[in-house]
């Protein structure tokens, strides 16, 4: 089963997301994948109740580190659970780039998450200056090791996002994304063991310019469990086409 998570950022209010609701689980219905639409805040109490009768899981976009406190603006673990959110993205490029996201900060998001008994989806990636500097695998490996301390790791999901392939429409080849995943995965299992956790599979995504056109794909190389979707998530057929890909046997 893959995931396939759609991220719409800051895009639909209430009406717009019920409507897209609408299209979209029809269209979805008979699908075996694990399906997250992770709405902005001011959209999760309305996609709650009728997401319940469908397979499709609610996340959110952030989350803070404290269950409350005097913290303005922020939304807590529990404020999330409370409306019924399952998964929430932690470290998005776009939070790393404008909002002065740290690991540090990623870290203790990801502990709260997983403390509350939220799914976290953890996204690492590198600029297109440090891929042309040669520094892509050690940018997502420094993100890596300074975001997992103390988290569980077979728990978290993992999304590769390239930043210059994120809305660009400049996607990765799926064989240098099963490639970067592939080392990923190396560096996750040496981190479980010597962890000492089990070493069980860690889903790892690829998103960056995910389209109905590049799904099959990407979902054929062995490395991908699935995709993280900006873009292509806010329309319901596109999305759809995504969610139902076709790999040749
Ligand atoms: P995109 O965004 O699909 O529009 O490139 C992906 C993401 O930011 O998660």
């Amino acid at each position: 089963m893959a995931v396939i998570a759609g991220n719409w950022k800051m895009h639909k209010n209430r009406g717009e997301a019920l409507a897209y609701l609408q299209e979209f689980a029809p269209l979805v219905a008979g699908s075996d994948q694990e399906i997250v639409l992770c709405a902005p805040f001011t959209a999760l109490a309305v996609l709650s109740e009728p997401l319940a009768t469908t397979g499709i899981a609610l996340g959110a976009q952030n989350v803070h580190w404290e269950a409350a406190g005097a913290y303005t603006g922020e939304i807590s673990p529990p404020m999330l659970t409370d409306l019924g959110v399952r998964y929430v993205i932690i470290g998005h490029s776009e939070r790393r780039q404008y909002f002065g996201e740290t690991d540090e900060r990623v870290n203790l998001r990801l502990k709260a998450a997983q403390r509350h008994g939220l799914i976290p989806i953890l996204c690492v990636g590198e600029t297109e200056e440090q891929r042309h500097q040669g520094l892509t695998e050690a940018h997502i490996l420094a993100q890596l090791a300074q975001g997992l301390v103390g988290v569980k790791v077979p728990q978290v999901i993992i999304a590769y996002e390239p930043i210059w392939a994120i809305g660009s429409g400049n996607t990765c080849p799926p064989e240098e994304a099963n490639r970067v995943i592939g080392v990923i995965r190396k560096e996750i299992t040496l981190l479980q063991q010597a962890t000492s956790q089990a070493t069980d599979h860690v889903r790892i995504l690829y998103g960056g310019s995910v389209k109905p056109d590049n799904i099959d794909d990407l979902m054929a190389m062995p490395e991908v469990d699935g995709v993280l979707v900006g873009t292509a998530s806010l329309e319901p057929q596109a999305f759809a086409r995504i969610v139902n890909y076709r790999v040749a046997p």
